[in-house]
């Protein structure tokens, strides 16, 4: 899929947007026909085990972006800039932004609203298409105080639409909903030309985005009313290995099937 029929979708067809950290993710995801792929900085909870996303670099991104690109040649990859990759001027942003295409992404997401509009506005004069990313901004955690459900006041929906206005006025394509009240989120879709792609925020959006780790079930503890599991793989890869492990101490692998004779 292209930027062109990711707008044009709009109203038409539903957006499904999955993570990928590497390159066999990204493969099945591209084998699987997923519209985008997020290269999220989530990689630095799912993949790096930090507690959350603040610690995730640019450095760190690029090594996988560069594998998703490899996985999937002709995906629309999407990169997220990690904390402080574009709150340190604007020419350094539009650098790191363009560092991310250098090296195989699509596009560049950036989290907030009215107040990252002018870097936004930036960016996306030089060529590189922005996706927002307005509601719960893991990378704002810190002032929110947790991982909460945005929009359920009068006051916080209003925010929300202004930003969202903001950010289709500085050229985002689309915009990622996060933790947002459904009734919230419809009307942040119906106020903008723009599609939004949601996670945790109802089912009005015009697409939907989940982090693939969750929706193949690897992380047990992490179980969110708004993930759905497709899969249990945590478990499965736990009992292949244990498998293997008992093989190898009673002597069943490897077995003739796997060595090599003269
Ligand atoms: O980093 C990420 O995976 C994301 C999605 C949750 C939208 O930003």
């Amino acid at each position: 899929m292209d930027i062109n029929k990711i707008i044009q979708s709009k109203g038409k067809s539903k957006l499904v947007m999955l993570t990928a950290y590497d390159f066999i993710s990204a493969k099945i995801l591209s084998e699987a026909s997923v519209d985008i792929i997020l290269v999220g900085d989530s990689l630095g909870n799912v993949i790096l085990g930090y507690p959350n996303t603040i610690p995730v670099t640019m450095e760190e991104m690029l090594i996988h972006v560069a594998a998703v690109r490899r996985g999937a040649p002709k995906a629309f990859v999407v990169a997220d800039m990690p904390f402080l990759s574009y709150q340190c001027g604007v020419d350094k942003a539009v650098e790191n932004a363009g560092s991310f295409l250098k090296v195989g992404a699509n596009a560049v997401k950036i989290e907030g609203g009215i107040e990252v509009a002018n870097i936004i506005k930036k960016i996306v004069d030089f060529g590189i298409p922005v996706m927002g990313h307005l509601g719960l901004t893991p990378q704002y955690v810190n002032q929110i105080g947790g991982y909460k459900v945005q929009g359920g006041s009068k006051k916080s929906k209003e925010k929300l639409l202004r930003d969202a206005i903001a950010l289709q006025e500085a050229g985002v394509f689309s915009i990622v909903l996060e933790l947002i009240v459904e009734e919230t989120s419809k009307e942040i879709t119906n106020a903008v030309k723009i599609p939004t792609i949601g996670i945790g925020s109802g089912r009005f959006c015009d697409g939907q985005v989940i982090v693939l780790h969750d929706l193949l079930g690897l992380i047990p503890s992490f179980k969110p009313k708004f993930v759905k599991r497709y899969a249990n793989l945590f478990e499965v890869s736990k009992k292949a290995v244990t498998e293997f492990i008992e093989d190898v101490k009673n002597g069943a692998f490897p077995s003739d099937e796997n060595v090599f004779h003269i």
